[in-house]
């Protein structure tokens, strides 16, 4: 059911990736049932500036839910039924370049699917085929650069993100042949959160932080958890720092394609 109408109204959306918990003070939690089921924790709804925004733990309050088992249809259609229609997502990646190393803020631009099996839809009937070519909204991704020139903060602009089904980390063979295919990053929620997003017309943009070398670049051990959660943590006050200043420049009137993109479709159901 949608949140009642006494439920606060959030216009942006944060959903936090690992080590991400808390981005709010002074927030109202919200929990929201949807058609899909509930989403990975109670959204936290509070204010950034003058700005009403949302905050989701994509893996659940505890980290209790691996990449694969995340609710992405619910967690979406939770942020848009509280209002929502612009979403920053920080994540973290691995580095198929070695001139991106651990610590480097990454805006990618486009995203290829290695994931299997994952539910990536909302439209089970008719024809309701979303355009996805630019799979992160153009405005979004202008807010944080400009965050990013405002706050004097490195961020490397564009790259290539590969979404694997994981939660095992890849193989060598695998990260050299992602490598040489000219992609960048590789992460395990990018996909189906973008697409989920496209399908609701929701304004999405994916900012990655760089955990580690991916097992084809880096000469050592390769990917361990332990790295991943540790160079996120070291990270994740700079990041956050990007997220809401990125806010606080976001256009409020949305004039992107994201805006439009059900234009003209025949939907099955009632947007929330
Ligand atoms: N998330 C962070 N680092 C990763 C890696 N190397 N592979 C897949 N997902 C990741």
């Amino acid at each position: 059911s949608d949140p009642s109408d006494s439920a606060p109204k959030a216009d942006i959306a944060v959903i936090g990736g690992s080590g991400f918990y808390e981005l709010l003070q002074s927030v109202q939690r919200v929990e929201v049932t949807t058609p899909y089921g509930a989403p990975s924790d109670a959204v936290s709804v509070g204010t950034v500036g003058d700005r009403s925004v949302a905050f989701l733990p994509r893996h659940g309050s505890h980290h209790e839910l691996p990449p694969h088992r995340i609710n992405y249809r619910a967690n979406m259609w939770a942020l848009r039924s509280l209002g929502v229609r612009q979403v920053l997502a920080p994540c973290a990646v691995g580095s198929l370049r070695a001139s991106l190393g651990p610590g480097s803020v990454v805006l990618p631009d486009q995203l290829v699917d290695r994931t299997a099996g994952r539910v990536q839809t909302y439209y089970e009937h008719g024809a309701t085929h979303v355009s996805f070519a630019d799979p992160y909204c153009a405005s979004g991704r202008a807010a944080v650069l400009k965050a990013a020139g405002e706050a004097d903060a490195d961020v490397h602009d564009g790259g290539v993100m590969v979404v694997v089904e994981g939660p095992r980390f890849s193989t060598r063979a695998e990260s050299r042949w992602y490598a040489s295919a000219g992609w960048s990053l590789i992460n395990m929620t990018g996909h189906p959160e973008a697409v989920l997003a496209r399908e609701l017309a929701l304004c999405y943009t994916s900012i990655a932080l760089v955990t580690d070398y991916d097992a084809g670049v880096e000469h050592g051990e390769g990917v361990s958890q332990g790295e991943v959660f540790r160079v996120f943590a070291a990270n994740v006050e700079r990041l956050k720092g990007l997220v809401l200043k990125t806010v606080d420049v976001l256009e409020r009137e949305r004039e992107c394609a994201c805006a439009t993109a059900l234009d003209g479709m025949d939907l099955p159901f009632e947007l929330p």
